[in-house]
């Protein structure tokens, strides 16, 4: 018999084992040497990851549907009808990724419904657990495509257009999944959106705080350059007859980094990808192919830090004498969460004995595109070492379960 949720029976805890063995479970999925996993979006891997945790969702008696972009949307039906209050993240990681990156958020809302289930407490709204389409940016970009055409930010042709590193379209690998759904993309509407997720930087674990009430997340610049030269004999060229490809490339690799350090503050910048052509030892490059990431917490520092970083680009490769194009891969601007939902994560923790501190998020979050079109916000946990994007991303048990009875209180709080 499921009874009305109360304030008292908010005293509902998670069963910190069960998801224990989930996070466990799926990052068995796609495992690769070192402990980590690889599950690029839409990938074979990603579509064993899906199948597992929608199989999960469907034990829990929760409705799944499946949208045209592959989103998963699994609700819990409330005492009343209208929007739910959602939780999750996403499942697809980066070729070197951990087990918590994004899984942690999604798993986690599954626990808050198998604790409410087991309770027997239902909740005024209706609460939904999803996982987000290609959160990483790491096969297709932009990164958070999913939650971007979720909340009808980006059109979905566009988005189902895109080629990835590999060559195939976002609809073609989607279809060959089985995850090109017939569900309406941005239903349901939401409520309110709250995301656990690993901090994925070092600040909690060395200011020694278990809790992060995450006030927003920072701007996100991502550019391709594409660099053609021409190739050469490399014992024969002599060096002021050289049009290098490479050379400009890796100039401007090294200024992305000079850059983030001369303006300091909350500037970064990673050259994540670059590949030179023909790429052989005695052959100068005729082509480079590179990525530049910006992030910057303020909006006009980063465009700051574009406009220096593509003038130097141009006058680099005007000085080599190569030609030199430029695609913009994602821009996102910072995002600021909503304030009394941040001071709601940080009071429940407080109740809950957790210490707490506020931050900004340093990476890109399906959060940061739901808090267009509902109150949004995060709870982070720490990261060992601060590391991730790397298969030895940890985050000690008790602080997972921590962050995941944050989750369900407020949870509890939004829908009852
Ligand atoms: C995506 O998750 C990013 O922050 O790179
Ligand atoms: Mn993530
Ligand atoms: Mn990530």
């Amino acid at each position: 018999m499921m009874r009305n949720a109360t304030i008292s029976e908010q005293r509902v805890n998670i069963d910190g084992q069960r998801l224990l063995r989930r996070i466990e479970q799926l990052g068995n999925v796609g495992s690769i040497p070192g402990g980590g996993v690889c599950r690029l979006a839409l990938t074979d891997a990603d579509r064993v990851g899906r199948d597992l945790v929608v199989q999960w969702m469907r034990e829990l008696e929760l409705d799944v549907a499946v949208d045209a972009i592959g989103n998963v949307v699994a609700t819990r039906r409330g005492l009343e009808d209208g929007p739910p209050v959602m939780t999750g993240s996403h499942i697809d990681t980066v070729r070197t990724g951990g087990r918590y990156d994004g899984n942690l958020g999604v798993l986690a809302g599954l626990e808050v419904v198998a604790a409410l289930n087991d309770a027997g407490v239902m909740t005024r709204r209706p609460l939904a657990v999803a996982f987000f389409t290609n959160e990483e940016g790491a096969r297709f970009q932009p990164d958070m495509m999913g939650s971007l055409v979720y909340v009808g930010a980006s059109p979905l042709e566009q988005a189902l257009a895109t080629r990835g590193i590999d060559g195939a379209t976002v609809a073609e690998e989607l279809a060959r999944i089985g995850y090109a759904g017939a569900a309406a993309v941005g239903k349901p509407k939401v409520h309110a959106y709250v995301e656990l997720h690993v901090e994925q930087g070092p600040v909690l674990e060395e200011e020694g705080f278990v809790i992060g009430a995450v006030e927003g997340v920072q701007g996100i610049s991502w550019t391709e350059f594409t660099i053609e030269g021409q190739s050469n004999h490399a014992g024969t060229t002599p060096m002021r007859l050289r049009r290098d490809a490479g050379y400009a490339a890796t100039q401007i690799a090294c200024y992305a980094r000079r850059l983030a350090e001369e303006m300091g503050g909350n500037q970064v910048a990673t050259v994540g990808s670059l590949t030179l052509s023909p790429n052989l030892v005695n052959v100068v490059s005729n082509r480079a192919l590179m990525t530049v990431d910006l992030r910057n917490t303020e909006e006009g520092a980063l465009q700051e830090a574009e406009r220096k970083l593509f003038a130097y680009a141009e006058a680099a490769a005007a000085t080599e004498g190569v030609l030199l194009a430029r695609r913009t891969l994602a821009r996102f601007s910072p995002v600021a969460f909503v304030p009394e939902l941040v001071a709601r994560v940080e009071a429940i923790a407080e109740e809950l004995g957790l210490t707490v501190m506020r931050l900004p998020s340093g990476a890109g979050h399906d959060a940061q595109m739901l808090a267009r079109i509902c109150p949004a916000c995060m709870i982070f946990v720490p990261s060992v070492g601060g590391i991730s994007h790397n298969v030895k991303e940890f985050t000690e048990p008790a602080d997972l379960v921590a962050g995941a009875n944050v989750l369900l209180r407020l949870l509890l709080e939004l829908a009852v």
